[in-house]
């Protein structure tokens, strides 16, 4: 206990000195995003990093998260404090099987989820998160939308446009394996619970859901909702939603929803992050560029 204190101390005590701040999704550790100077989902990290006066963003999230910082904020030093934590979705679309996949619908938009890589967002007109898919994709010109990585959310969008959506066969691993089954069962006991999922999740699940959110869009709506809910998303966002509403209550829909690689930056590792600069995260100016264009015109948008 006093050794966390100590580390939280040397952490607060080092963000100071390198002027930097701290940025974390809704999914990490609790401890993590406690002491955060901005928690949030990925579209509200996005614009936070374009906002901030600070020379360093520490972002506590996942590769693409850090790398999207590094693209829109190319004079800030960006770092993530675990070089490993990944996320398996961004790795189902490479550049180069997006450049082919283009050939065959000359005439069609791409629209990138954040939850991709720089390569990947280099070839695409425009990024969308979660919050705001269905705008981004209302907002384009074409009538067909080549839609990547993520099936599921494709699927989703598909619900809320008259385009013509080309879905990759992309998916959130965690988001993925969250059946129907586990569904039934958490509304079984909890039947007064409202259930909240998250676009990620498959269609058949989302059909039983009550709302669909972002995990911002759900802390935002339990603010003036109900008492009970069942989250259907990563569980790191019950820290949120607890803490915002303590006399609330949350279940888990199951008990397998965890990302691992949201849970790899720990106290520790963000210490260690502030005092060796680590794990610096750039990349190339040719595709920075083009990827900027696509986050941009992405956040001309915002919610
Ligand atoms: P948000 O869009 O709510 O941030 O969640 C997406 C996600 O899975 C981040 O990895
Ligand atoms: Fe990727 Fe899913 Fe983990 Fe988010 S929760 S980082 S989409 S694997």
């Amino acid at each position: 206990m006093q050794d966390t204190q100590k580390t939280i101390e040397r952490i607060l005590k080092l963000k100071e000195e390198r002027n930097a701040v701290i940025l974390a999704h809704n999914y990490e550790r609790g401890e993590i995003q406690d002491i955060a100077d901005f928690t949030g989902d990925s579209l509200g990290l996005s614009i936070q990093a374009t906002e901030q006066e600070a020379d360093v963003i520490v972002f506590c999230g996942v590769h693409f998260m850090a790398e999207s910082a590094a693209i829109l904020s190319p004079e800030k030093t960006v770092l993530l404090p675990e070089i490993h934590a990944g996320c398996p979705m961004a790795s189902m679309v490479t550049a180069e099987a997006l450049r082919v996949e283009k050939k065959k619908y000359p005439d069609a938009a791409v629209v990138c989820y954040v939850n991709s890589t720089a390569d990947v967002k280099a070839e695409s007109d425009i990024c969308c998160t979660s919050a705001n898919a269905v705008e981004v994709v209302n907002s384009l010109e074409e009538d067909k939308v080549l839609f990547v990585p993520d099936k599921n959310l494709a699927d989703y969008v598909s619900r809320f446009t008259s385009k013509k959506i080309i879905p990759w066969n992309g998916y959130c691993p965690t988001h993925n394996q969250i059946l129907t089954t586990d569904v039934i069962k958490a509304k079984n006991e909890h039947p007064d619970a409202e259930l909240l999922a998250h676009p990620e999740c498959r269609r058949d699940v989302i059909d039983l859901a009550d709302k669909v959110f972002s995990t911002t869009g759900m802390v935002e709506h339990v603010k003036n909702a109900g008492n009970e809910f069942i989250i259907a998303t990563e569980r790191g966002i019950i820290h949120k939603l607890q803490k915002d509403n303590p006399g609330k209550k949350f279940y888990n829909v199951s008990e397998f929803t965890v990302c691992p690689e949201m849970k790899a930056i720990d106290l520790n590792s963000l210490l260690l992050s502030l005092e060796k600069m680590q794990y610096e995260i750039t990349v190339p100016e040719n595709v920075s560029a083009k990827a900027r264009i696509a986050l941009n015109r992405m956040l001309e948008i915002k919610r």
